[in-house]
């Protein structure tokens, strides 16, 4: 098992291992103490999962009760919310007890809402099952929903008390969706770690490694933890450096809208990473191999690099991007693989990144 130290304001730990929604009870116990749990988690997850989370509570004395959602984002919204909400009321649970998320991203969020505002905030427990969630969406704090106008427009920070990963849970998870989360895990290596990045050129995280080598998938969620954790720590001090998880993401976002949300995150990651790579190196602030190995790794693990979209579609969508200030926006550049810088460039400068990487994309 792995064991990391979060150092935000408020200190946490993630649990990283096999076998350990069998612990939750005694883990929960260790950190958060109180009488009651509600367990928030979605139709997939749910029936797979939350009987062995329950039983392993219920055990150390906790009484339990389960809110399922249906999966998928859509239901990552206010209405959902809200009868999380009145579903964790009508549980009675106090300030001191605790709210805990079983599921990949959209119930972390979800959940992690709900615990940041049911009475002005209660406990909180992250128990990550997807590969997306254990990653990058479980640690850092972030929680939301989505609202009509846009995707995690209303939302809190809010630390959990510990975040529980058990990597067993990995293997019910879909192909397309392990593939869905290298994606991340692809642009921690770029940011940060040129080491994890030579790994995955050698050994892809993907589904027959999670059944063949469960030992090797723990070593590298746990380097992908690290690299997050790093990065919003760091920021408490000196902010913007959260930026530098943007990366591949500005022109990502955009060919997820473009492509009105039917392709995965992790792909339009990868379409981003690739053209703001491609860009770098046609101006010199990368050598050409950059990427070209960002481009292999992805295929690799099963990620599409080229899209359909426009260039003038890419960037009007990216005009709507949180990130944007005025007429200039934040953009994460490569280096080389291991190290990034983000540049404040202006909206036209940002259009001839776009023009630059998707053409070059396209013609290569
Ligand atoms: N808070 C953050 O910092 C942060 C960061 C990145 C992403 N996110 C959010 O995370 C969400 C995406 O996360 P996701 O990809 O995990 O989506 P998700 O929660 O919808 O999970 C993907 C699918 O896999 C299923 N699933 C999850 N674990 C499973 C398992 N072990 N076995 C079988 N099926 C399983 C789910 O039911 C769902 O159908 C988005 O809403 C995104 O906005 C948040
Ligand atoms: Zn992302």
């Amino acid at each position: 098992m792995h064991v990391i130290d979060v150092t935000t304001t408020k200190p946490y730990q993630v649990a990283l291992g096999t076998m350990l929604l069998e612990r939750t009870g005694e883990i929960v116990r260790g950190v958060c103490g109180g009488t009651r749990a509600v367990i928030i988690t979605d139709s997939n997850v749910g029936p797979l999962y939350a009987h062995i989370v329950r039983e392993s509570l219920e055990h150390e004395g906790y009484t339990v009760s389960i809110f399922t959602f249906p999966a998928g984002e859509e239901h990552k919204c206010a209405s959902t919310l809200i009868d999380a909400l009145e579903f964790i009321a009508e549980a009675q649970l106090s300030r001191s007890d605790c709210v805990i998320a079983l599921g990949g991203g959209v119930t972390g969020d979800l959940a992690g809402f709900a615990a940041a505002t049911y009475m002005r905030g209660c406990h909180f427990v992250q128990m990550p099952t997807s590969l997306l969630a254990m990653v990058d969406s479980s640690v850092g704090g972030k929680t939301a929903i989505d609202l009509k106008a846009g995707k995690n427009l209303a939302g809190a920070f809010w630390q959990p008390d510990v975040v529980i990963a058990d990597i067993g849970c990995l293997g019910t998870l879909e192909d397309d969706r392990v593939a869905d989360g290298c994606g991340e895990v692809i642009k921690h290596g770029v940011i940060a770690d040129a080491e994890l990045f030579a790994t995955l050129e050698q050994t892809p995280l993907t589904a027959d490694l999670i059944r063949s080598d469960l030992a090797l998938v723990e070593r590298l969620i746990a380097r992908n933890i690290e690299i997050k954790r790093d990065v919003v720590v760091a920021d408490e001090r000196e902010s913007n450096l959260r930026k530098l998880l943007n990366f591949g993401h500005s022109i990502g976002h955009a060919v997820e809208a473009c492509a009105n949300y039917q392709l995965g995150h992790g792909t339009c990651v990868a379409i981003g990473m690739v053209a703001i790579a491609r860009a770098a190196a046609a101006r010199g602030v990368c050598a050409p191999d950059v990427p070209q190995r960002i481009e292999a790794v992805c295929r690799a693990h099963g990620l599409a690099t080229r899209t359909a979209c426009s260039v003038d579609d890419i960037f009007e969508a990216a005009l709507h991007d949180k990130k944007r200030a005025g007429d200039a926006i934040d953009i994460v550049l490569p280096h080389r693989v291991g190290a990034c810088s983000i540049e404040h460039v202006s909206l036209a400068a940002f259009k001839t990144l776009i023009e630059d990487g998707i053409q070059t994309g396209a013609n290569a």
